[in-house]
C-alpha cells in the first residue's frame, strides 16, 4: 500500500565490465560529457555517480520514448572501474544497483573483469542488460550518428551486418556459457528470464536511444515496488569516496538510496575505528548530468532525496572509509542507528 509520501525513486544503474570496452564513454556519449579523455590512460579508478534527468532520456531517445510513459524520475549511473586490481569498487557498485548494464565490446567479447561482472551480479541478484558496445568498429561499418539500433542495421552493406551478428551471436553464446539465457532485445519478451543484448556504439552514439528506452522500461516494469519508498524517511546511503575539500576540510561522496537527508541531520557513518556520529554541515549537489568524482562545482542544498549522489560536509570525517554505510538519526534511537552501522561494516 502507497503511503502519502511514498514516492517513486530514481533507479540506481551500475555500469559494469572489463577495463576498456567503453563504460565511461557510453556515460559521456549521455552526459554530454569528456570525463574518459580526462583519465590516466583512460582508465577509470573510483566509483562515480550521475543523475540523468527524464528530459535527457527523452531527448536522446527520441521517438523510442513517449516520456508521458515514465513516472520515474530518471537514472542515476553509477560507473565503475574494469581494470583488475579494483575488485572491492566493483562489488560496491554491483552492491548499490538495482540495475545494471554490463557493458562488452564487441570485438573482444567475454574477458576476465566481464565475467567477475558477472558473478556479481549473479551474487547480488541484480537484473542486468548487456550493451555489446563499439559496433562502429566492424568493418565496412556506415555509423549513423544517435540513431537507433534499428536505422542503423537498415544502412549497413549485407557483409557489415553479418560480421556484427556473428559477434553479437558470440556474446549470446558467452552469456549462454555463463548460465543466462540470453538474445537481442527486440526478441526478447520477458526480461526476467532473459538477459537483453543491446548493441551500441559509445562513440557515433547509435544503439544509445535503445539503450536508455531499455533500461527505463525494465525499471518501470519490473521494479516498481522496490522503487517506491518513503522519501520522507531518514536518509541512508553508501560512501563512495572520502575526499578533502577547499574549505569543507574532509567530505564524503555519498550515494543516497533510501529517505531524505538534510542540512543539519545527525548522521551515522561507518568509520576505521567505530561508527562516526556527527551532524552535516552542508549538502553540495552535482549539476544534473555532471560526474560527482570528477565535478568541481557543487550546488549548496537544504536537502537531497534518494536516489541521489552528493557531498556531505561535516565535522569528524577524517576516519571515514569509502564503502561504509550513511544512516541518517531522525526519529530513531541513536545507539539502534549506530548499532546498525556497526553490524553492517
Ligand atoms: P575502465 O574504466 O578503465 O574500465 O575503461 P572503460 O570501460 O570506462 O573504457 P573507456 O570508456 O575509458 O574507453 C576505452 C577506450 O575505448 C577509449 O579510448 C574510448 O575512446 C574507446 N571507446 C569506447 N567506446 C567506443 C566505441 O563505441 N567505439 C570506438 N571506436 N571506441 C570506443
Ligand atoms: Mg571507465
Amino acid at each position: 500500500t502507497r503511503d502519502r509520501s511514498d514516492t517513486l525513486r530514481t533507479p540506481i544503474v551500475a555500469v559494469l565490465g572489463h577495463v576498456d570496452h567503453g563504460k565511461t564513454s557510453l556515460l559521456d556519449k549521455v552526459r554530454g560529457s569528456a570525463v574518459s579523455e580526462g583519465e590516466a590512460g583512460a582508465i577509470t579508478q573510483h566509483i562515480g555517480a550521475t543523475a540523468v534527468p527524464l528530459d535527457t532520456i527523452s531527448g536522446i531517445a527520441g521517438s523510442l520514448v513517449d516520456p508521458d510513459d515514465f513516472d520515474l524520475p530518471g537514472l542515476l549511473f553509477i560507473d565503475t572501474p574494469g581494470h583488475h586490481s579494483f575488485s572491492t569498487l566493483r562489488s560496491r557498485g554491483g552492491a548499490l544497483a538495482d540495475i545494471a548494464v554490463l557493458v562488452v565490446d564487441v570485438n573482444d567479447g567475454f574477458q576476465p573483469q566481464t565475467e567477475e561482472a558477472i558473478d556479481i551480479l549473479k551474487r547480488t541478484g541484480t537484473p542486468f542488460i548487456v550493451a555489446a558496445n563499439k559496433i562502429d568498429t566492424t568493418p565496412g561499418w556506415n555509423p549513423q550518428e544517435g540513431e537507433p539500433i534499428q536505422v542503423t542495421y537498415e544502412a549497413q552493406s549485407d557483409r557489415a551486418r553479418s560480421r556484427l551478428d556473428e559477434n553479437l551471436y558470440e556474446i549470446i553464446g558467452q552469456l549462454s556459457d555463463a548460465g543466462f539465457s540470453a538474445d537481442l532485445y527486440w526478441r526478447v519478451q520477458d526480461f526476467q528470464a532473459n538477459v537483453g543484448v543491446v548493441p551500441v556504439s559509445a562513440m557515433t552514439g547509435e544503439g544509445v536511444p535503445d539503450l536508455l528506452t531499455v533500461l527505463m522500461g525494465l525499471s518501470q516494469r519490473y521494479m516498481k515496488d522496490q522503487m517506491t519508498i518513503d522519501v520522507e524517511g531518514p536518509g541512508a546511503g553508501t560512501v563512495l569516496e572520502v575526499k578533502e575539500e577547499k574549505g569543507f576540510g574532509t567530505t564524503l561522496d555519498v550515494v543516497i538510496y533510501d529517505g531524505t537527508l538534510r542540512e543539519g541531520d545527525e548522521i551515522v557513518v561507518g568509520g576505521l575505528h567505530e561508527p562516526i556520529v556527527t551532524e552535516v554541515r552542508a549538502l553540495l549537489q552535482p549539476k544534473p548530468l555532471a560526474e560527482i568524482r570528477t565535478e568541481k562545482r557543487f550546488d549548496r542544498v537544504d536537502s537531497v532525496g534518494a536516489a541521489a549522489g552528493v557531498k556531505i560536509a561535516a565535522p569528524d570525517l577524517e576516519d571515514a572509509m569509502a564503502g561504509a554505510p550513511v544512516r541518517v538519526v531522525r526519529g530513531r534511537e541513536r545507539d539502534v542507528v549506530v548499532a546498525d552501522v556497526e553490524s553492517e561494516l
